[in-house]
């Protein structure tokens, strides 16, 4: 089967029920995505599929074919979103942070200025064990130009974040 994969065309001999997270780190080498839960719950394995966000780890490439799959990887150094995440310094483990990274970038393409109850409800379903969600939002409040107007975590230490760790909220 075919897919397209950061602009490019991948032929695979691959079972069409195998999850696309699958294909993309063990058939392509593409490590970006990563496993977490395998149950959608997490967020950790979030591509784009004709921009929009997805679980990789639930969706059969096989219903995928005709879609345009973008990974963290071909989002490049100099996208925004990297660049806000860089300068906000969010990373801590970095495990769950390209599914976060895609995530947030869907919503940017939909909602330019999402405002921080949108935030809420994109990346509310994404998990970090690190506590990176204060770093998050600072990154998302400087992408929409929009102040945390509503947040507990403006004035919250990135160390609070992390006791506080556990949900986006
Ligand atoms: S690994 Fe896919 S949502 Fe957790
Ligand atoms: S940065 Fe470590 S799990 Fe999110």
């Amino acid at each position: 089967m075919k897919l397209k994969v950061n602009g490019i065309e991948v032929s695979l001999t691959i079972d069409p029920e195998t999850p696309l997270l699958w294909a993309l780190r063990d058939e392509m080498g593409l490590k970006g995505a990563r496993f977490g839960c395998g149950m959608a719950q997490c967020g950790a394995c979030t591509v784009h599929a004709d921009g929009i966000a997805i679980r990789s780890c639930v969706i059969p490439v096989g219903q995928l074919q005709d879609k345009a799959i973008t990974t963290v990887e071909g989002l490049g150094a100099d996208h925004p979103v990297i660049k806000a995440w860089l300068k906000h310094k969010v990373a801590q483990c970095g495990y769950c942070q390209p599914g976060q990274i895609m995530t947030a970038c869907a919503l940017l393409k939909a909602k330019a200025d999402a405002s921080p109850e949108d935030w809420d409800v994109a990346m509310g379903g994404h998990l970090c064990r690190c506590g990176t969600y204060p770093r998050i939002k600072k990154a998302l409040a400087e992408l929409t130009g929009r102040e945390q107007s509503h947040s507990n975590h403006q004035e919250t230490s990135d160390q609070e974040g992390v006791i506080h760790g556990g949900s986006y909220e």
